[in-house]
């Protein structure tokens, strides 16, 4: 699918306060600086389109963005980061959570995870809550430019194995960079089929 616009809409603080629409929608969830914002602006082809920033906890609210006119894709705080202050990490944590157990036209979400760490405990939680709560999602790996071709594979091995373990079947994996505009074409891909199944 090919994006042809791309427009923000509106920035919320709390789910009840989010659009009311019947247009599919896609969230991108992870913790704190792994890419998400990023990751929405290389898919739209738009350096500006979100709030970017190398400190985590950049993005504080549920930033909703139309996107040919027709699905909205959601830029979400990150649920998690070390450095982020506990009463911080906590609102985020519960708009990030609110957010996914109120929203109706949420089709999917792409759970984001930084390819060059080791299987966190957050991000496997926040996996197994997710799937739980019977919400689509497909794993997502950033910052894939980081690391080089067998580093890469390393992580990517020890990641599927943790996720074998939880799940009886593996979900489903789409590797990319912002940077190197890496696996655009298999998210926007991944859309347009969840879209198309209606
Ligand atoms: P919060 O809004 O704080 O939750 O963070 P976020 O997940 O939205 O992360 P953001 O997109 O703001 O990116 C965090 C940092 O990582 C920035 O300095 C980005 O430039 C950098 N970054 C994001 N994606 C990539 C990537 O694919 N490759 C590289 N090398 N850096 C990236
Ligand atoms: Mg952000």
């Amino acid at each position: 699918m090919l994006i042809k616009s791309a427009e923000f809409v509106e920035s919320n603080s709390d789910a009840s306060k989010c659009i009311n629409t019947p247009l599919p929608e896609f969230a991108f969830i992870g913790r704190s600086n792994v890419g998400k914002s990023s990751l929405i602006n290389a898919l739209c082809n738009n350096a500006k389109l979100a709030k970017t920033s190398s400190t985590p906890g950049k993005t504080q609210l549920i930033n909703h963005f139309i996107i040919n006119k027709n699905w909205y894709l959601v830029d979400l705080p990150g649920y998690g980061y070390a450095k982020v202050n506990k009463i911080a990490k906590e609102k985020f944590q519960s708009i990030v959570t609110h957010y996914l157990e109120k929203r109706d036209n949420l089709r999917c979400v792409f759970i984001l995870i930084d390819c060059r760490l080791a299987p966190q405990p957050i991000d496997l939680d926040f996996i197994e809550w997710t799937a739980q709560q019977g919400i689509p999602f497909i794993i997502v790996f950033t910052k894939t430019d980081k690391l080089g071709k067998v580093k890469l594979a390393e992580s990517l091995t020890g990641y599927q194995r943790q996720l074998d373990y939880l799940f009886e079947e593996l979900p489903n994996i789409i590797v990319t960079s912002s940077e190197k505009k890496i696996g655009l074409t298999d998210l926007a891909d991944a859309i347009e089929q969840i879209i198309n199944q209606k």
